[in-house]
Order: C-alpha cells, then structure tokens, then sequence
C-alpha cells in the first residue's frame, strides 16, 4: 500500500486520490481544501511512467480532470485509467469529482460522467480549473460529511439500489452535473457502493 502524500489529521475517516497534470490545476486545487483536516488521507496517481505506482487500500473518492478536448476516448487521463483498472485500486473507488474547462462545451468535466458510469460510483462534483472558494468550500464539507456518514464497508446486497437522485446542491453540497434526468447520482448518507462492486466485470475505464 502507497503512502499518501498528505496524512489524515486526527480521526482518520477516508481518503482522496487524485491526480494533475503539469498545469496542476487539480493539485492547487486539492492542496488548498486541506483535506487531512477532516481526516482525509489525500494519495496522489504519479505523473511519469517510471514514478512508482500507487496502490491504494482504503475506500477513496477520485478527483480528476477532464482530458481529449471532447474526444470521449481520451477523456480519462491515461494514468487514471491505468489506476483505475488495477482491480485492487478500483475495489475501493466510492465516487468521483471532476474538473475542467466549460471552453470545452459538452466535453466540461466528462471524465466524471465516464468514470461514474464505469465504475457504478456517483459524480459528487464538478469543478472548474483550480475551482473557487466555493468549490473548496463544499468538497471539503461534502466529502467530510460523506465520509463521516456513509457505511462505507458494509456490503450490500447485488442489485439492491445504493444510491438515490439527489439534484439539491445545497443538501450536501454535491451536485450532478447535468440538469438533465442522465443516471448521476449522489449518495444518501448510510449508503454506500459494495466493496467490490465497482470491480466486478465492467469495462477498463
Ligand atoms: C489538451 C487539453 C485537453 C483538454 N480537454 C478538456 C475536455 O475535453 N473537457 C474539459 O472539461 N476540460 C478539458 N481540458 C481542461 C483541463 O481539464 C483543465 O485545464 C484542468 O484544470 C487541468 O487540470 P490539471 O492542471 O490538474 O491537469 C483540457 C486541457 C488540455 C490542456
């Protein structure tokens, strides 16, 4: 298991793992929430080829920007797609937060929309480029909140609905990103994806 880069302070209640580019948009992002200070392991998906891989164990939200200028193909960085088709990193994902540029029209953050559909995770937010206040603001309440209220181990059982639609973005702070009825969803405190489930036998992402 990978060591993250940023500690959980205190009670350690879950994890992020994200990954940036040499813009490092996201980073500046996720570095200014200081999630460690509501318990929050914060993992890093290397850059380079050679850098070593990351392995991480524990149940994690992935925060990603959007890629391939609207060629859906190369929307997923490939170094997520690598993480994220490891069975044992993807056995853990419980959601995802995307980021982008609205330059890029319906394209704006699509690697939430396809790992979410890939991997049976909700899409919890959308940002853009190195997000605002705001942003901060509510990924850091959002994710502590999910966290601190979802059963995030307890399997439940195949085919039981897991998660509910959820389009108020001030009930958690954590919206869809689409005012259309597309399937994404948030997750309702005390439920949770089963361990395992985002594994099984979907597609690489
Ligand atoms: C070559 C290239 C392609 C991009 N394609 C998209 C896209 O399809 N959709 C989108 O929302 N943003 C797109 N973006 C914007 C990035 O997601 C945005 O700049 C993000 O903040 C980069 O994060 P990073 O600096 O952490 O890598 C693209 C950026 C670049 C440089």
């Amino acid at each position: 298991m990978s060591e993250p880069i940023v500690a959980a302070k205190g009670k350690h209640v879950g994890a992020v793992v994200f990954f940036s580019s040499a813009s490092r948009n996201t980073e500046r992002f996720i570095i200014s929430c200081h999630l460690e200070d509501e318990g929050l392991n914060v993992y890093r998906i290397p850059l380079k080829p050679r850098d070593p891989a990351l392995d991480v164990r524990e149940p994690y939200v992935i925060v990603v920007p959007t890629y391939g200028g609207g060629n859906p193909k190369k929307a997923v960085p490939p170094q997520v797609r690598k993480f994220l088709n490891d069975p044992d990193n993807r056995q853990y994902i419980r959601g995802v937060i995307a980021s982008g540029n609205t330059n890029f029209g319906d394209a704006f953050c699509a690697a939430g929309d396809i790992i979410a559909a890939k991997c049976h995770v909700p899409f919890m937010y959308y940002f853009e480029l190195m997000g605002t206040p705001e942003d901060r603001r509510k990924v850091r309440a959002g994710l502590a909140d999910f966290f601190a209220k979802a059963d995030l181990q307890t399997p439940q059982p195949t085919g039981t609905p897991t998660r509910v639609i959820n389009r108020t973005p001030a009930t958690l702070g954590l919206l869809s990103k689409t005012p259309t009825d597309v399937p994404i969803r948030a997750v309702q405190a005390g439920q949770a994806v089963q361990a395992g489930q985002a594994t099984s036998t979907q597609d690489g992402v």
